[in-house]
């Protein structure tokens, strides 16, 4: 057998009847290794990179209400060469992680638990919460890097062996208070876009970081108050921002208690030039570009929420941005769901939110916003053929949601052109992560390639990678692996191919 244990890590969880600790979500408590995964089907020769995907994976039981998005981090990758496959998955090292793995037991509690019980400092814009760097992942200048939604460090890895390498510092210019999920990296200018958010001011800020680790600007956005961005996108010129009216209630923020709730307030999208020559007055003068306030735009639409967006471009004098808009960005508690769980069970659940794919067009001119749905299904987690700054994906590829749970029960390729779905359900009890779509080498046609996912089957106990070929989701996978572990469902994933794996000669700066 090629597989084998890596190692068990120290854990105490009792999962009790959490939802979110038992079924798909039950987590796991060793790292594992193969190097030759068994396949059922065939990998495609040219098919040839890494899927990593990040996930919640808690190891203790936690101090209070636990929410699914409280678990430590645990990277997968999935090698994919000369048609065979090699698995990993490993936990991401994060400073809290070693200090629970230490005593043995939690030291903070999470975003659900009110007033926070953290026996520590904590990270990010939340101030309680443990940095899990357990939310999204992406390959950077040859390297893997993890990250978490209420900011955090960025948490650097070997992509394909996922050794970890500590976090990122940028020569001192890492912000100090941290770095959202889904930063970006634009293969145009091999730079990573990233943007952090804030309980205190700067509420706000983006910035862009070189593949040698130097911080070429930082922006500072200026908003009323503390705000929720989950997502930012970028276009050749700006970065593309958001401050939507859900956001954590002013007054009970002071009592240290954290509710999410709509105000009577528009969407705000706000474009931050990516090139400016104004300094910003926080910055040490020699130190990053900044840039000037009265640069930015600011765009209003219809209340709602987006957690994330799928491509942004640039056409003329506008500015077109497209993404799941929530018809119900504030849900009421799931009808049936256990009275302590339902609030946070509806803010987890497709159903209840509603997302459907949705455009904005900025007019740069006019300053005017037009909107409007591009389809009318309930879905979310999307991504397309590599995104083009100048061109608008026809196909796009999203996670269906299993009705009140945070679970991905199949995929939809939707076809803007034509008005079309193809949608594949990937069977009763069985759950997969965030697609992502590689072209194939030589493809004349935008959906000329594979989809790739993880999946979970919760009756079998077992795990599988999965391949589809975008042009033929009706035969179902092309190749079936198989994990030497069940892992737990995850959410975000990324795809990088083999040229993306080397760090280049001039090292990026840890
Ligand atoms: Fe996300």
């Amino acid at each position: 057998m090629s597989a084998h244990l890596l190692q068990r890590v120290r854990h105490d969880l009792v999962p009790g009847d959490h939802p979110y600790l038992n079924g798909a979500w039950a987590p796991v408590f060793e790292e594992w290794a193969d190097d030759d995964c068994p396949v059922q089907g065939h990998i495609p020769q040219d098919l040839d990179g890494v899927y990593l995907r990040n996930t919640e994976n808690p190891l203790h039981t936690p101090l209070g209400l636990y929410h699914p998005f409280d678990g430590d981090g645990m990277l997968c990758a999935l090698r994919l060469h000369h048609g065979r496959a090699a698995f990993r998955n490993r936990f991401v090292r994060t400073r809290g992680f070693v200090d629970e793995q230490d005593v043995g037991r939690s030291l903070w509690s999470g975003i659900a638990q009110m007033p926070p019980l953290s026996e520590r400092p904590g990270w990010g814009a939340h101030g309680a919460l443990k940095d899990s760097s357990s939310t999204d992942v992406c390959v950077f200048a040859g390297r893997a890097l993890s990250s978490f939604y209420q900011c955090g460090e960025l948490y650097a890895a070997d992509p394909v062996s996922l050794d970890p390498q500590g976090a990122v510092g940028w020569g001192g210019h890492f912000p100090r208070s941290g770095v959202s999920a889904h930063a970006q990296v634009d293969p145009a200018t091999q730079s990573l876009l990233w943007f952090g958010h804030a309980r205190q001011a700067p509420h706000l800020q983006c910035g862009t970081t070189g593949a040698d680790g130097e911080v070429s600007q930082v922006c500072e956005v200026p908003l009323p108050g503390p705000r929720l961005p989950h997502a930012m996108m970028f276009t050749r010129h700006w970065y593309v921002l958001n401050d939507f009216p859900l956001f954590w209630d002013p007054d009970l923020l002071t009592r240290n208690l954290f509710v999410a709730r709509m105000h009577d307030l528009p969407s705000r999208f706000a474009l931050v030039p990516r090139s400016s020559p104004a300094q910003n007055p926080s910055q040490r003068r020699g130190g990053p570009a900044g840039c000037a306030p009265a640069d930015i735009r600011w765009f209003e639409a219809s209340p709602t929420y987006a957690l994330h967006f799928v491509q942004a471009r640039e056409d003329g004098e506008e500015v077109i941005l497209d993404g799941y808009r929530q018809q119900c960005p504030c849900p009421p508690p799931l009808a049936g769901a256990p009275a302590e769980y339902a609030r946070m069970m509806a803010f987890l659940d497709l159903d209840s939110l509603r997302p459907q794919l949705w455009r904005w067009r900025f007019n740069l001119r006019t300053g005017a916003t037009q909107e409007g749905p591009l389809d009318d299904m309930v879905c979310e987690f999307g991504c397309v053929h590599a995104p083009d700054p100048d061109h608008a994906a026809r196909y796009v590829y999203s996670m269906l949601g299993e009705p009140g749970w945070f679970l991905f029960r199949g995929l939809v390729k939707l076809d803007l052109q034509a008005g079309t779905r193809q949608t594949v359900a990937f069977g009763p009890g069985v759950f997969g992560s965030e697609l992502r779509f590689v072209p194939r080498p030589g493809a004349r046609s935008e959906d000329d390639g594979w989809l790739l996912t993880l999946v979970t089957d919760v009756g079998r106990g077992r795990s599988e990678g999965l391949i589809y070929a975008a042009q033929n989701l009706a035969v179902g996978p092309i190749a079936r692996i198989r994990l030497p572990l069940r892992i737990p469902s995850g959410t975000h994933a990324c795809w990088a191919g083999a040229a993306e794996l080397t760090v280049p000669a001039r090292r990026a700066v840890l």
